[in-house]
């Protein structure tokens, strides 16, 4: 049926789909779409492996971070948290489980799901619905839209979410800047290159300050800057933070070390290097620019308060010492694994430094840091201009 849909989606299209515009299909497509079905996705039987799927320790300590941000807020009686594709509903269960134990924030808090697949939502509702917690407490939308009118006070946060959003593919020719797109052919869908068309201009790198290479490949966010421009409108007071895997824009545009930009599928735990393979079947994903969230969010009025490794930002936030304290309470096979699993979210070649924290804010009193971003803050590196 995918194939199907594609054939019209690019016949529609004049014979040239953009490829923001296959992958926005096959993620999105409200029966089709990887992202509407129903299969496993998540997990040890799914694509792909998420922090808070490996450890309850990961929602312990983020819960952490925002009973501080609570209380820098004054304490508000209403203290809202916005999880932003909460796929299992793990996360969202470990932190409303952690905040069972600060009574005076667990009583202000009230938490908003935000999530596009009916399927996750129905999953998240069941995991939340067996482990007993009260449902009054949890709200779930489909779009920043509705949370447009009253905004949010509080914290807007996601994990893994930003990097499946449709990105724009380019890559440099002699004869200036050209969006890849999807044709079919014969023995199948392959790639075309096309004009570049807006909201994406020609002169794009150019007016960064960026010199790409001849043939050079990478990706442009222009959706995932669109959803960061509105949650920051939204925000009326607190923080949005984002943890994903992603680089600041130096790096990502570095002539010699992405040459071919970072898009890739995830199927069954493997690596697909071409996203036209599986479409519909596989996850399709690239690294995060966090330059450009920290920008776009700083347009909208939003203060850059600090970015960081994921390791960094789990040890600013005591893992280390909760790693102890635990030794104490469990057992010495237990703690293998516990440790191996706090390993694999530190661990330099792991998700420590692949994975950034990002914190922008409004209204809000970041100093000093909040803890998260206390023994290290890379925000300058982040917001330096004219490199490529
Ligand atoms: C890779 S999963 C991450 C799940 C979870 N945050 C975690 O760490 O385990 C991405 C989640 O974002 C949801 N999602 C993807 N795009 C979305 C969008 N545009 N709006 C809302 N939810 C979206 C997916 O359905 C899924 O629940």
């Amino acid at each position: 049926m995918m194939h199907t849909l594609l054939q019209q989606a690019i016949q529609e299209a004049g014979g040239l789909l953009p490829f923001h515009s296959y992958m926005r299909l096959v993620l999105y497509h409200p029966q089709y779409g990887y992202y509407m079905k129903q299969h496993p996705r998540l997990g040890r039987s799914g694509d792909f492996v998420t922090a808070p799927e490996m450890t309850s320790l990961f929602g312990e300590l983020l819960t952490l971070q925002w009973i501080e941000i609570w209380q820098r807020l004054g304490e508000p009686a209403t203290f809202e948290l916005v999880e932003a594709g909460a796929g299992s509903g793990r996360l969202a269960l470990d932190i409303y489980r952690t905040a069972q134990r600060f009574p005076a924030f667990a009583a202000a808090l009230s938490y908003t799901i935000l999530e596009i697949s009916p399927d996750f939502c129905s999953a998240q509702q069941k995991l939340l619905q067996q482990a007993g917690c009260p449902m009054t407490r949890f709200r779930w939308c489909n779009t920043l839209d509705e949370l447009e009118e009253k905004g949010v006070e509080g914290v807007i946060f996601s994990n893994e979410f930003l990097d499946a959003f449709p990105v724009h593919w380019v890559e440099m020719h002699s004869e200036g800047l050209r969006e890849l797109a999807v044709v079919q052919e014969e023995q199948g869908l392959s790639l075309a290159v096309m004009p570049v068309a807006a909201p994406l201009h020609p002169d794009h790198f150019m007016r960064l300050g960026i010199t790409l290479p001849l043939g050079m490949r990478t990706e442009v966010a222009c959706a995932a800057n669109v959803w960061m421009a509105q949650a920051a409108r939204i925000l009326r007071r607190g923080v949005i933070v984002s943890i994903d895997y992603g680089l600041t824009r130096a790096e990502y545009y570095h002539s010699t070390a992405l040459p071919q930009g970072t898009l890739t599928g995830f199927f069954r735990h493997q690596q697909i290097n071409n996203p036209l393979l599986h479409p519909g079947e596989m996850d399709l994903t690239s690294h995060v620019h966090f330059t450009d969230l920290a920008e776009v969010g700083e347009e909208q009025g939003l203060y850059t308060i600090g970015y960081t490794t994921q390791a960094w930002f789990l040890m600013g936030l005591g893992i280390l010492q909760r790693l102890e304290q635990l030794a104490r309470s469990q057992s010495v096979e237990r703690m293998q694994e516990i440790r191996q699993t706090v390993m694999r979210l530190l661990m330099p070649q792991g998700m420590g430094e692949r994975f950034k924290v990002l914190m922008q804010g409004r209204n809000f009193p970041h100093e000093p840091l909040p803890a998260g971003f206390s023994l290290h803050n890379a925000k300058q590196r982040l917001l330096q201009k004219n490199q490529g």
